[in-house]
């Protein structure tokens, strides 16, 4: 395994909130090596491309890419294979990242922030993973036909297809297995098998694969019951796993609870552990360079690259539990202040981050 981090911070806030992030992996005094390279838009103007070759090139040899965020205003009329944003999509197909792992955690100190009631968020920790390169997204045949049969037989109609390969389900299993091997040991598998073939079949391989976790609870629950738990009880959930589709939607929905979207993680991994990190949210080109922008999100993005690409999960947990530390300081972002807290920049926050870091 490579030991080497791209560091790919982008446009926007990306530069600074990524720097916060690089400190802190400083300040652990791992054995990684980290190196920068150019991303969306600022690439895009240097080198006439979002995702240049030479970006693509160390992302593919590295072990993880650490991304900030990529886009603005001014690229928005630029044909869609220029904008920044095809930069991510880009990695993602050519890394094969087909799992998206998002947590959803609303740290007591934020409860205030969520539009749930503090009891039913508060200290919410779950995890969503979600299939990211198939399902109805990229099914085929899909398109706009005359319809050959049915009620509305010589109409024009749209169609798309839901279909899912053994292999694909396989893959993300496993994932959500293991992460769930690294939690409290509970898969919720998310589907509608009640109406659709494709989800029965996925349960059928959730089933087949759990027997080689049989440390792990696996649990099966149909979507719109899912949506549902989501705001009545979310702490009862834990791991869920779910398609493409589905895990779209559950992700955004289990993001707004937590109503700090400068506070979101997230990744995706291919089957080599090998991992793109990035923060939730985009490139806030309203708040760039004013060191005003909240760099938690950033930074526990490289606490899921240390568990998920290098399995440090003592140095995660470090990082995890400093963040959780300078919020009980009191410490704040704009973002996410309230009276009676204490409002730092960027770059302070990444200070008291790397001081409540233990020493081990
Ligand atoms: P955004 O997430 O960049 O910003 C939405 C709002 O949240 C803004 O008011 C912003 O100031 C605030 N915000 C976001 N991150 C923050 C942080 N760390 N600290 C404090 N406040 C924060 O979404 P928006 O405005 O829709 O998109 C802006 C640009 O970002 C667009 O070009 C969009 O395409 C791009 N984008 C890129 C993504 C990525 O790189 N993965 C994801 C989403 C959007
Ligand atoms: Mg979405």
């Amino acid at each position: 395994m490579s030991n080497l981090v791209a560091v790919l911070p982008g446009d926007g806030i990306g530069e600074e909130i990524v720097e916060q992030a690089v400190r802190v992996l400083a300040a652990l005094k791992l054995d990684l090596q980290l190196e920068k390279a150019d991303v969306g838009g600022r690439a895009y103007d240097q080198f006439g491309h979002p995702l240049p070759e030479s970006t693509l090139n160390l992302a593919k040899k590295a072990q993880a890419v650490l991304f900030g965020a990529v886009g603005d205003w001014k690229y928005d009329t630029l044909p869609r294979e220029f904008r920044p944003e095809q930069a991510i999509l880009g990695l993602r197909k050519n890394l094969g990242l087909f799992a998206n792992l998002r947590p959803a955690v609303l740290y007591p100190q934020l409860a205030n922030a969520s539009t749930l009631k503090p009891e039913v968020v508060s200290g919410l920790n779950l995890l969503i993973v979600r299939e990211l390169t198939g399902d109805i997204y990229f099914g085929t045949p899909r398109g706009v036909r005359t319809a050959e049969d049915g009620a509305f037989k010589g109409e024009r109609e749209g169609f798309d297809t839901m279909r899912y390969a053994e292999t694909e389900v396989r893959r993300i299993a496993h994932i959500a297995f293991q992460a769930a091997q690294k939690r409290q040991k509970k898969l919720c598998s998310v589907d509608k098998a009640n109406v659709l073939e494709t989800s029965q079949f996925w349960r059928d391989i959730m089933i087949d694969v759990s027997k080689e976790y049989p440390d792990v609870a696996l649990s099966h629950m149909y979507i719109d019951n899912a949506a549902m738990q989501l705001v009545r009880a979310p702490k009862e959930l834990d791991v869920v796993v779910t398609g493409n589709l589905f895990g779209d939607i559950l992700s955004d929905e289990a993001a707004m609870l937590t109503g700090s979207i400068g506070m979101l993680p997230s990744a995706s991994l291919n089957a080599s552990n090998q991992g793109l990190y990035e923060p939730s949210h985009g490139s806030a080109p309203d708040i760039a360079g004013k060191n005003i922008a909240n760099p938690l999100a950033t930074i526990l993005s490289a606490a899921m690259m240390l568990r998920y690409s290098f399995n440090h999960e003592a140095a995660a947990q470090n990082i995890e539990q400093a963040v959780a530390k300078v919020l009980e300081q009191g410490l704040r972002t704009a973002d996410i202040y309230e009276e009676g807290t204490t409002k730092v920049g960027t770059v302070e926050m990444g200070d008291a981050v790397i001081a409540a870091l233990t020493s081990s």
